[in-house]
């Protein structure tokens, strides 16, 4: 089972548009696969007593979290990076067993010119640093709000070139 987390809680996002259509193509190749948005989160992460004593309702999240293998990442750039929501959950989950020997494949996407190029080298550092293996092809989706046509697909050829490239190499790693 692949855990996609959409990097952020923001509603209406784009982020989550995306974890949409990469779960559509992984159910085509009959690849299990759930999504996480940060929105699903408990507000109690950022209690400043969680980090002494993870809350009840944080359980079932760190539950999905210990059962995954493997991660996709749906990074959005917010100022010049990753979100502090997401960081947040990292920082949250149990150390190290959460993320140690798993795999992950990471996705920036963002409105401007980049596709969050720097804030997906930033949670390469941090994915590394919690015992991940980050799989090599990293995808970089600038101008997202152009990408999507009203189904929820990507349409334009370049880019789904790549995505698609992505998603059967997940697949397989
Ligand atoms: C707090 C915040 C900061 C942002 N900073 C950037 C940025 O530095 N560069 C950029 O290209 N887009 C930036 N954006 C726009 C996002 O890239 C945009 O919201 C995009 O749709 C992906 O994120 P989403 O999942 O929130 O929709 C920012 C958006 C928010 C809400």
């Amino acid at each position: 089972m692949i855990t996609i987390i959409s990097g952020t809680n923001r509603h209406n996002s784009n982020s989550l548009r995306v974890a949409k259509y990469y779960q559509k193509q992984l159910n085509i190749k009959e690849v299990d696969s759930r999504i996480l948005p940060l929105n699903e989160v408990p507000l109690s992460i950022y209690s400043s007593d969680i980090y002494a004593q993870p809350s009840p309702d944080f359980k079932p999240i760190q539950d999905i979290i210990t059962q995954t293998q493997k991660f996709l990442f749906i990074i959005p750039e917010y100022n010049g990076s990753f979100p502090g929501v997401l960081k947040a959950l990292i920082d949250v989950c149990k150390f190290p067993e959460s993320f140690d020997h798993k795999k992950c494949a990471l996705v920036g996407v963002s409105t401007g010119k980049y596709g969050n190029i720097r804030g997906v080298d930033h949670f390469t550092g941090i994915a590394h640093y919690c015992g991940m293996q980050v799989m090599p092809l990293k995808i970089h989706i600038p101008a997202i709000h152009t990408e999507l046509n009203d189904a929820g697909d990507f349409h334009l050829p370049k880019t789904l070139k790549f995505v698609t490239e992505q998603i059967d190499k997940f697949a397989d790693f």
